[in-house]
């Protein structure tokens, strides 16, 4: 079979298994994986691992935040930082704001995305999920393959009420769509932070204070307990605390539809890191907050276990200076400073550090980096396989170079990295991205504005019976049939 390109010589690590391959590339896509494959074009991947590029599932790139603040990077800096880190995928967030339809938010959206050498698709922030939108927008953005959503239960600007919640994860469910929720409590948020404001605790560790672990746990049992009302399948983003990833554990254990993710900051960083003199702290203030040592333990675990389906990086990119984290000056409360932190470059080489250390195996840094995300959010097999037929998306790592966390390698628009000095062994070297080369030798080789929209189908993951409630099911029926 005449071919484009071969990867010759590496161990092939997928979800499943490892095993030695060359891997034929042509047209974009792999057409042969078998002993021995010979191209006018090859890769030598001799001790190496050549995995799925990684899918990145949660960041904002070229998206205000709910105060307005633009974000340091846009599609084109976003990318290009991901691609470093081992990535061929990411899906950012279109967000829609006060004022705008979720079609023009689309429209705003698409425009944004072309700046892209990485292939994306966006997961909707939904704030105003009025008329015009559950009746035409959203199933609209659902057929042209955007079948994600985000909620907020917290954030004054964004969040949505307990009912509305209901409706969207009525209509994602409807339309074969995943509701995404940021969960924290915002009522104890808000009763904390005035509180320690008004007592003089302003500085950036109150910030950790002011998101209790209770918060999320609250807001977790309360979102899982709304989407087994109407037995629609929901992802709860960033879990950062032992009980809230317990919840999401027995949710699972019931049958429910339950999806949870977890982020390096709260593998790595811990609310001490927020108690530095000055604005220090402000570089490590994200939501909810770093926590501490113990719960990165239990976090590690829940991993290993398979609680988490997906490990995103939550990358909110403000940089430590007037346009990001200081924009309101060093004196700002700890309440107008900006949330959150980068790490579309070190996610995954802090992943792989679990590799290093037998806390996760390959296949499972594989199912986290890559192959759930694809699954999860209806790009599989396209994305996030090694197999005959799908993209020519493939990182190629060394899993034996050991070497510090820089912000010189990040390449995203930040002045600082959260994991800077880190010492990490495995680091991708290489990167595909339909059979074209993207990272190189330690460089970008991407071609400008070569990312293209992907158009998602429903989840893999939804076939599987979920949860009926005594009081809506139809077989029950105690008078009143209410239709999710
Ligand atoms: O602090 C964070 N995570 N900022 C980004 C917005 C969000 O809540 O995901
Ligand atoms: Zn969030
Ligand atoms: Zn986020
Ligand atoms: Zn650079």
């Amino acid at each position: 079979m005449d071919l484009d390109l071969a990867i010759r010589g590496g161990t092939i690590v997928t979800s499943s298994g490892r095993y030695k391959a060359d891997v034929g590339i042509r047209g974009g896509r792999i057409v042969a994986i078998a002993d021995t494959l010979t191209a006018p074009d090859e890769i030598d991947a001799t001790d190496r691992l050549v995995m799925p590029g990684g899918i990145e599932a949660h960041c904002h790139v070229a998206q205000e935040s709910a105060a307005g603040l633009m974000t340091a990077d846009d599609y084109r800096t976003g990318s290009i930082s991901a691609a470093f880190g081992g990535n061929s995928t990411f899906i950012p967030f279109a967000a829609q704001h006060r004022g705008m339809s979720v079609a023009e938010t689309l429209e705003l959206y698409h425009e944004r995305g072309k700046d892209s050498v990485l292939d994306y698709a966006f997961h909707l922030i939904v704030t105003n999920p009025d008329q015009q939108a559950v009746e035409h927008d959203l199933p609209e953005a659902f057929r042209q393959g955007i079948t994600s959503l985000k909620v907020f239960l917290t954030y004054e600007r964004m969040m949505v009420a307990d009912s509305t919640f209901l409706d969207v994860l009525a209509l994602a469910k409807s339309a074969g769509g995943l509701t995404m929720v940021h969960a924290e409590n915002n009522g104890m948020i808000d009763w904390m932070s005035r509180r320690l404001v008004a007592a003089g605790h302003t500085e950036p560790r109150y910030h950790a204070i002011s998101h209790p672990a209770l918060a999320e746990a609250e807001a977790i049992n309360r979102a899982i307990s709304l989407s087994k009302l109407v037995d629609a399948p929901l992802l709860i983003v960033h879990v950062s605390t032992r009980e809230g990833a317990e919840l999401v554990a027995r949710a699972q254990a019931e049958g429910a539809k339950v999806f949870a993710e977890t982020c390096p900051q709260y593998l790595f960083l811990t609310r001490d890191d927020l108690d530095l003199p000055g604005m220090e702290g402000a570089k490590f203030m994200c939501s909810p907050p770093p926590r501490d040592a113990e719960t990165q333990e239990v976090l590690w675990q829940h991993l290993a276990r398979g609680t988490f389906t997906v490990f995103s990086s939550d990358h909110a990119p403000y940089r430590h200076d007037e346009s990001g984290k200081l924009a309101n000056g060093p004196e700002a409360t700890f309440k107008q400073i900006a949330n959150g932190m980068p790490g579309l470059a070190a996610r995954l080489p802090l992943l792989f550090s679990g590799v290093t250390s037998g806390r996760i195996t390959l296949e499972q840094f594989v199912a986290l980096s890559s192959t759930n995300a694809a699954r999860l959010y209806g790009m599989y097999p396209q994305k996030g396989e090694i197999a005959v037929g799908s993209d020519a998306d493939i990182a190629i790592w060394d899993p034996a170079e050991t070497r510090e966390v820089r912000l010189e390698d990040q390449h995203d628009a930040m002045d600082y990295t959260p994991y800077e000095g880190m010492r990490l062994t495995g680091w991708p070297v290489a990167v595909l991205s339909r059979g074209e080369r993207i990272i190189e030798d330690g460089a970008c080789v991407a071609e400008p504005k070569r990312g293209r929209f992907v158009t998602r189908g429903p989840s893999d993951y939804f076939g599987r019976p979920g949860i009926t409630v005594p009081e809506m099911d139809p077989a029950r029926n105690f008078g009143a049939m209410v239709k999710p």
